[in-house]
C-alpha cells in the first residue's frame, strides 16, 4: 500500500476503501455517549428509584436530598449528606467523586486513546492516511497524564465491586427478593464493565503479562488461567469498551425514565 508522505495534504492516501467511516462513527459515538454521561453527571435528576441507582452516580460517597429531584437518599450514601465545607460553586452531585474515576479510567484507556487520537485529533485519522500536519511528539508534555491509566485501574476495581454490590442489591426491595427489568439491566451493566476492566492492558500486565515464564517459578496454575482469560477479554477490548459505554448510558436512561414516572418497571414485587 502506498503511504501518504509528509508533503501531501490532509487525508491524502492511496487507500480505496471507506477508511473515513470508522473514525467518523467513533467520533459520533464518543460525543454522544460521553456527552450524555457528562450532562447527567452535572444534572443527575431521577437517578434513584428504589432499589435501583444509576451508574452515573454510583457509588454515592455523599448525596444531597434536595439538590436534584429523584436524587439518592441520604441513608444510601456512604457518608450521608454533602459536608458543609463543600464549595458552593461545585454542584452537589455524587457523580463528581468516585464515578469520575470511571471517566479517568476510560479517558486514559489504550483503546480509547487510539480511537480519539484518530477520530478527534486526526493524528492521523487512519492507517496510511495523511493526518493534520503537525510534528509528531508522542505522548509527551500534556499527554503524559495518560500514564495515570495504571493507577486509575485501582479506582476502577473499587467501582466494579461497588457496581456489583448495587446490581445484586437491586434484587431486594425492602429486604424482599424479587426480579425487575431494572435489576437485570443493572447486573448486565456490571457484567459488561467486568469484561471491559479485566481485558484492560494494565490489568493483564499486572496479573501475568510481566512474567517471562509461567512455569519457571511454579505460577502455572491460577495465574496462567487468569492471564489467559484476561488475554481473551483483551482481544475483545474494543467491543467491551463500546458495549459497556452504551449500556452505562442505557442503564442511566432506564432508571431516569422509571424514577421520573415516564415508564413503569416490570417486576415481581407488584
Ligand atoms: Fe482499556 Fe485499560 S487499556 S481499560
Amino acid at each position: 500500500m502506498r503511504i501518504a508522505g509528509p508533503s501531501q495534504p490532509f487525508a491524502a492516501t492511496g487507500r480505496r476503501d471507506q477508511w473515513w467511516m470508522a473514525p467518523a462513527f467513533t467520533l459520533i459515538g464518543l460525543i454522544t455517549f460521553f456527552g450524555y454521561l457528562t450532562l447527567r453527571a452535572f444534572n443527575p435528576k431521577y437517578v434513584w428509584s428504589e432499589p435501583y441507582i444509576s451508574p452515573a452516580v454510583a457509588p454515592p460517597v455523599f448525596t444531597s436530598a434536595t439538590a436534584f429531584p429523584g436524587g439518592v437518599p441520604v441513608d444510601h450514601a456512604w457518608f450521608g449528606s454533602f459536608p458543609s465545607w463543600w464549595p458552593s460553586c461545585v454542584p452537589q452531585t455524587p457523580a463528581l467523586i468516585l464515578p469520575a474515576l470511571a471517566i479517568a479510567f476510560r479517558a486514559t484507556c489504550y483503546y480509547y486513546r487510539g480511537a480519539y487520537y484518530k477520530a478527534a485529533g486526526m493524528t492521523p485519522p487512519s492507517c496510511a492516511v495523511r493526518g493534520i500536519s503537525r510534528r509528531y511528539r508522542g505522548e509527551t508534555t500534556l499527554l503524559l497524564f495518560q500514564n495515570l491509566h495504571r493507577y486509575t485501574l485501582y479506582g476502577a476495581l473499587v467501582l466494579l465491586v461497588s457496581l456489583w454490590w448495587e446490581g445484586l442489591s437491586a434484587f431486594f426491595l425492602h429486604g424482599r427478593f424479587g426480579v425487575g427489568v431494572g435489576s437485570m439491566i443493572m447486573v448486565i451493566n456490571a457484567a459488561l464493565l467486568t469484561g471491559y476492566t479485566f481485558g484492560c492492558h494494565s490489568w493483564r500486565h499486572l496479573i501475568g503479562g510481566r512474567y517471562d515464564c509461567f512455569s519457571c517459578d511454579g505460577r502455572v496454575g491460577a495465574t496462567y488461567r487468569a492471564w489467559s482469560l484476561s488475554s481473551w477479554l483483551n482481544a475483545r477490548h474494543m467491543a467491551f469498551a463500546w458495549c459497556s459505554l452504551v449500556w452505562v448510558a442505557f442503564t442511566d436512561l432506564y432508571i431516569y425514565l422509571v424514577a421520573s414516572g415516564a415508564i413503569r418497571d416490570l417486576n415481581t414485587w407488584g
